[in-house]
């Protein structure tokens, strides 16, 4: 299969009522093991670069490997998509790689630190949205400031520090036209996003099911949405590793945010421990290795644990043959005819 609009894949999970694992690389065996897991689940999946996977791997390699994948996986709707874009330009550049998806995070400002103003946000946003349906690649915008900071991307405190305000959310989504729309309840980027089993007080469900009741049919995106196992944290800690105690984002509470609006669950953390942790015990158990195989088959292997595992709690798994692609030529058809809607629906308060 060609590789697919994020849109699509998101409207057919709306269908199905299920959500799709958007999974980080930088390499390789990253998208080996995520393609691998999509087989044996039968799952659709978006595959994602962030500015440094992009700047690490170099654009060329990311995208010829990204085409490697469709090309092998015939089966599998894959779609590639730009995590947090920070500007227009980048935003292009990525379009104009091949790309079948952006996320302009004009959340913050272009330096990816400092929080941007609604206006700034919805200017830059709208700017993309209209670039980018033009030439059939759909986009996801954010409102409200995740917490943590990523390779120098993020806001850096709490993730209660920006939360969504959901008139905002509902302003955001009319005035910019986005497929999907990240919001910001708590979460942050990272392994360290809560000291204990998060409740209501600081991963905010409350708001996510306010925000889907305003807007029941675009598509909700959550962020920051790593488990951060407590199993993969003492595999890194038992082979050498220094990992604090920390907790990350029950499944179960994904679950409940897929059952109201969730269709994008942006997951890296959990397979960096996963792969981390394989590499130490190879290296720590047989110090005498050398082979870089030898320790990079189990880390992809680890890490096709994860995402498999994550494609079946999401609900993604048996969906990879429910539909056909749909080209993205005809998707900047159906953006300029109106058959693919971009005004949100909006339920009174
Ligand atoms: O949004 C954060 C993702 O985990 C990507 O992280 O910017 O370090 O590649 P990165
Ligand atoms: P995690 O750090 O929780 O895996 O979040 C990843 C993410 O949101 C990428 O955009
Ligand atoms: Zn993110």
């Amino acid at each position: 299969m060609p590789l697919v609009s994020t849109r699509q894949l998101l409207d057919e999970a709306a269908k199905g009522g299920y959500g799709v694992g958007a999974f980080n690389v930088n390499d390789m065996e990253q998208i080996q093991a995520i393609m691998e897991a999509a087989k044996e689940t039968n799952s659709p999946v978006i595959i994602q670069a962030s500015r440094g996977a992009r700047a690490f791997a170099q654009d060329n390699y990311l995208y010829h490997l990204m085409l490697a994948a469709a090309e092998l996986y015939p089966q599998i709707p894959l779609a590639m998509h730009l995590d947090h874009g920070n500007s227009f330009e980048t935003c292009e550049s990525a379009i104009k790689l091949g790309f079948t998806s952006v996320m302009m995070d004009g959340s913050l400002k272009p330096d990816g630190k400092t929080p941007a103003t609604f206006e700034e946000n919805v200017a830059v946003t709208k700017k993309v949205v209209d670039y980018a349906h033009e030439r059939g690649i759909s986009v996801e915008g954010e409102i409200g400031v995740l917490g943590g900071i990523e390779d120098g991307h993020g806001a850096g405190g709490s993730g209660l520090d920006h939360v969504t305000d959901p008139d905002q959310a509902v302003e955001f989504a009319e005035l910019t036209g986005v497929d999907s729309l990240a919001i910001a309840i708590g979460t942050s980027h990272g392994a360290y996003k809560f000291t204990k089993k998060p409740d209501g007080s600081v991963l905010k469900m409350d708001l996510l099911i306010a925000i889907h009741k305003r807007l029941p049919n675009t598509h909700l995106v959550m962020h920051g949405s790593s488990s951060v196992p407590k199993d993969l944290q003492d595999i890194i800690n038992q082979y050498g590793g220094k990992l604090k105690e920390t907790w990350g984002v029950p499944v179960e509470e994904i679950q409940l945010g897929i059952k109201n609006g969730v269709r994008k669950v942006n997951v890296d953390t959990d397979n960096r421990l996963a792969i981390t942790g394989a590499i130490r015990k190879v290296l720590w158990e047989t110090p005498e290795k050398f082979d870089p195989r030898d320790y990079m088959k189990p880390a992809r292997a680890a890490m096709q644990k994860v995402v498999a595992l994550r494609m079946t709690q999401f609900g993604q798994a048996g969906h990879a043959s429910d539909y056909t692609a749909i080209s993205i030529a005809d998707m900047a058809k159906g953006y300029k005819n109106g058959t693919l809607v971009t005004k949100p629906l909006v339920a009174a308060k």
